[in-house]
This record gives structure tokens, C-alpha cells and sequence, in this order.
């Protein structure tokens, strides 16, 4: 991989292929590790937890009616505008150690980092104040309910900070962790029924690459008008949170396949990547206008997850990536190269003409000041911590892409608690 150490910082495209490596890397082992968890929460018992004891109803109310989210308006605060403030009274409501359901690719202080200013930043809206998470109440909220995050690597960070946010406050034998199928794993916290679900989903319409990965692009397809067979397994799920945006990045064009060809994938067709993923899009919106029942379901999409392998987008000529980043960007409305407008118009644009009503989490502009939060070097590289001669080479090895936990997922989640 030589050749892109001459090319970083002036071409795109090599480090597009750096991404899509990571991605391949990092984001498609999470299916067979997660039988471990069983095991691995029956060995180690979470001894800071403080245990609830069982509520009726009567409390529940109580606790409702006091809660500051009652106060939050939702629908007038706009929280993409803001700043990260550091306060170093803030507490993360769990560690990497306390809570055992993060994948060891989000585990950055469980894998060696020391450094701990990344985890005293707190998203502060400019015109409002977001009500910090409560564990007890986001459980109270979902009492009854099933919450799905559907996606990629990056949703599927955000699930497990959602899990990690809830479960200490659950008893050991009142929680389960269990892969119900291939991509499909659930959360239990059974003393409230309710569940947090995670569905593989990358593109969310199906490709031939969602579970048998093609790491070269050129033998990637996307089917961008299949969607039902898969969504019959988010039936019935009370919130549904969506996203899809790192997959289709990896060229400026995509294989793209439609409608019923006599030669299997032959026929497919090269679309310029927005093209494409307005296809799937609309397929997407499609399948939730016609079956989703607003008065039941709560949709959201949490919009794309900035990427930071252009060191030169933030001013650190001689830095490398995320690498070493310590500091979030204070320059207000920063935006990088990892973060490609035209695909975010493209959501903007298909959801504002769905019949059902679509709350976007809009992610982008908050977690593009944080370079420092990435998993960088203390995360995976296929499947396997980084070696020690790995971790000297950040140019090939850092992952800028996924977060470590906990940290900035745990923010998209306090915006997703807001609107619960
Ligand atoms: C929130 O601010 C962003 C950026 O200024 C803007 O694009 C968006 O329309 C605003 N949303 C609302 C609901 O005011
Ligand atoms: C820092 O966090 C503490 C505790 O959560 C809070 O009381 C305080 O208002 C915060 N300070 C700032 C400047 O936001
Ligand atoms: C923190 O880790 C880095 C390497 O990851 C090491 O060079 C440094 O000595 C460590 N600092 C402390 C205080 O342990
Ligand atoms: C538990 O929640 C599910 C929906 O997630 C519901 O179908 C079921 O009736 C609930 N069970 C009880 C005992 O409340
Ligand atoms: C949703 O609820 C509203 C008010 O309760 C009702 O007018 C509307 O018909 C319902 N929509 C559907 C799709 O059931
Ligand atoms: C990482 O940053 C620290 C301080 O910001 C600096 O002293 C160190 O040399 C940097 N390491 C590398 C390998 O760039
Ligand atoms: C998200 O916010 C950015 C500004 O930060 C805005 O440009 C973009 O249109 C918003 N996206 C959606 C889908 O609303």
C-alpha cells in the first residue's frame, strides 16, 4: 500500500480506497462476536452499577412528570448549531470496562488510549439546552416498545452507546443480549419490555456485498429497488432509526442493479454515486410511506457520520489523519472533505417529500468538529487489535471513521433521547 503514502493529502481517491479498507477491516465482524457477549456478561458482573429496584407504574408517572425533557421543545431547538464546551464535571454514564456489549473496534481506552480530554466535551445548541440523558427515563419511554437502529458500522455504533447509556442501571438477570439472526441482535431489558435492536443493513436496500464482502468496488452491486424482503423484519418495531452513507463512498460511480434481468447481476448499470443512492433512497421512503403507520411508528435517519483522514481539511499540515488529534476543531461551521454535501442533499430532498413523517438526526455538523474521537489506532483491523508495529503506522492503520465509546455517539443518542 505504499503508493498512497505520496498521495495522501492531494487525491481523493486514495484515500477513498484508505476508507473503504477500514470499512472493510472494521465494521463487518461485529456478526460473530456478538455469542460472546452471553459469556462475557455471565463473567464479569458490572460492580459500579446501581440497581433499580422494581417500579410500578405509579413512580413511572412521577418520574415523567419531573422530567426536564417535558420542558425541551423538541421541534423549536435546533441543535445543529452550537459549540463543544469542556467541562470536565461531566460524568460518561458508563466506561469500556463498565459496560461489556462495545465491540473492541469502539473499546479505545480498553485497547491502550491515555488520553482522556476527548471525553469531557458536551454538545451545547446554541439556542437551547439538550436535557442530559437519563438512563431511567429513556427505559420509561420505551416500556413496551421495540427501538431499532438500522445501518451500518456506524449505526451500529450508536446502538451499542444507546445499549451502554441504559444498561447500567439493569440488573444482571433482567438483561440479555442475543444475535436473533445473521445482522440482527436484540437488547433486552426485561424488567421494562423493551428492547434495542440492531439490523445490518449498509445500504439499506440489499447489495451483493452486505454480508460476503467484496473489497474490490468493481464487483460491488447495489439493488436499489429491494428493500421488502428485509424490512419485513422491521415490522412491528415501534421506533426505527435509519442510516446509510459510508457504503457508498467508495467511488465516484456505482454498479448499480434494478428490476428483473435475465442475467442475474450481469445487468447492471454504472450510475454516478448520487444517482444511485437517490434510487435507494426513494425506494426506502417508498416502502415507509406505504406501510408504516405514523400514529404508531416514530421514524428517524441519523444523517452521515463525518470521516477525517484529510489532516489538511483542519490546518494540521504534518499531521496524519485523526491520528494524535486531541482537540476538537474550534472553527465554527467547520466541514470536511468526509462529509459530501450533495449526498446529504439528496436525503434532505427524498425525505422532505415522504407522506410519513421523518425526524432527521442531524449529526453531520456537531461531529465534524471531533477529530479527536475516533477509535484512530486503538481500534481493529480485520477482526484483530491493532499489533503493536500496526499502531506505528497510523498512515495505514488509524481508523478515522468509527468512535470511540464512549464519546460522540453518545451525543447523537442525547438528541434521539430528546425526541423519544
Ligand atoms: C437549523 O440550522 C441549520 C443550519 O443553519 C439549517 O440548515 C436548518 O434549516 C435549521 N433548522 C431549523 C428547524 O430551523
Ligand atoms: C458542567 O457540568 C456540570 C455537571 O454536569 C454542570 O452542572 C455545569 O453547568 C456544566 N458547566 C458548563 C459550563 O456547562
Ligand atoms: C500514552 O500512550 C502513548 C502511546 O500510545 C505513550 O507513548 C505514552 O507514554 C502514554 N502516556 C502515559 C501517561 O501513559
Ligand atoms: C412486550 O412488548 C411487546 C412489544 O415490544 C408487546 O407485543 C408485548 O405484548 C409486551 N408484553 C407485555 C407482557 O407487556
Ligand atoms: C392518526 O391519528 C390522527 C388523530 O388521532 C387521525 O386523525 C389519523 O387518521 C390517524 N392516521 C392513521 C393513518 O391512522
Ligand atoms: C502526538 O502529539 C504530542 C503532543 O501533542 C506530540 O508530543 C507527539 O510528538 C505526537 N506524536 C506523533 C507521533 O506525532
Ligand atoms: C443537516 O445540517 C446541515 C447544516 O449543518 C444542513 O446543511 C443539512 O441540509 C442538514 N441535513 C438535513 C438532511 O436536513
Amino acid at each position: 500500500m505504499g503508493w498512497t503514502k505520496s498521495a495522501r493529502g492531494n487525491l481523493s481517491l486514495p484515500i477513498i480506497t484508505i476508507i473503504i479498507c477500514t470499512i472493510g477491516f472494521i465494521s463487518l465482524f461485529y456478526i460473530d462476536k456478538i455469542s460472546t457477549y452471553h459469556s462475557v456478561l455471565r463473567f464479569k458482573p458490572c460492580s459500579k452499577c446501581t440497581f433499580t429496584k422494581s417500579k410500578n407504574s405509579h413512580t413511572d408517572v412521577k418520574r415523567l412528570e419531573n422530567n426536564p425533557l417535558n420542558e425541551y421543545d423538541r421541534y423549536e431547538c435546533n441543535h445543529t448549531d452550537g459549540n463543544w464546551v469542556f467541562n470536565t464535571s461531566i460524568k460518561p454514564l458508563y466506561t469500556d470496562r463498565t459496560c461489556s456489549y462495545i465491540d473492541r473496534e469502539y473499546a479505545c481506552v480498553k485497547n491502550g488510549r491515555n488520553d482522556s480530554d476527548y471525553l469531557y466535551w458536551e454538545w451545547q445548541p446554541d439556542d437551547c439546552v439538550l436535557p442530559r440523558f437519563d438512563p431511567e427515563v429513556a427505559l420509561i419511554k420505551l416500556q413496551g416498545k421495540r427501538l431499532m437502529f438500522v445501518g451500518d458500522s456506524l449505526q451500529k455504533n450508536q446502538w451499542q452507546s444507546f445499549v451502554c447509556l441504559v444498561e447500567s442501571i439493569i440488573p444482571e438477570d433482567q438483561k440479555s443480549m442475543k444475535k436473533i439472526s445473521r445482522g440482527h441482535s436484540v437488547f433486552k431489558a426485561e424488567e421494562y419490555n423493551a428492547s434495542i435492536e440492531f439490523y445490518w443493513a449498509p445500504f439499506l436496500v440489499e447489495s451483493n456485498t452486505d454480508f460476503h464482502i467484496k473489497f474490490n468496488p468493481n464487483q460491488k452491486i447495489v439493488k436499489v429497488d429491494s428493500i421488502t424482503q428485509r424490512a419485513q423484519n422491521w415490522l412491528g418495531v415501534d421506533i426505527l432509526v435509519f442510516n446509510t452513507y459510508v457504503w457508498w463512498m467508495g467511488r465516484l460511480k456505482i454498479n448499480t442493479l434494478w428490476g428483473e434481468f435475465q442475467n442475474g447481476e450481469e445487468g447492471y448499470e454504472e450510475l454516478d454515486t448520487p444517482v444511485s443512492y437517490r434510487l435507494a433512497l426513494r425506494t426506502w421512503a417508498n416502502w415507509i410511506d406505504s406501510t408504516i403507520d405514523s400514529n404508531k411508528t416514530q421514524i428517524f435517519f441519523t444523517t452521515m457520520s463525518p470521516s477525517h483522514e484529510r489532516n489538511k481539511d483542519w490546518g494540521n499540515i504534518n499531521g496524519i489523519m485523526c491520528y494524535n488529534e486531541t482537540r476538537p476543531v474550534m472553527k465554527r461551521g467547520h466541514w470536511g472533505f468526509g462529509s459530501n454535501k450533495e449526498m446529504m442533499k439528496v436525503v434532505a430532498s427524498v425525505i422532505k417529500r415522504m407522506r410519513v413523517h421523518v425526524t432527521v438526526l442531524n449529526i453531520t455538523q456537531l461531529s465534524e468538529y471531533r477529530i479527536d474521537a475516533h477509535s484512530s489506532i486503538y481500534g481493529e483491523s480485520y477482526g484483530k487489535l491493532l499489533t503493536d508495529e500496526q499502531k506505528a503506522d497510523p498512515l495505514h492503520f488509524a481508523d478515522c471513521i468509527h468512535w470511540c465509546l464512549p464519546g460522540v455517539p453518545d451525543t447523537w443518542n442525547r438528541l434521539l433521547y430528546a425526541y423519544l
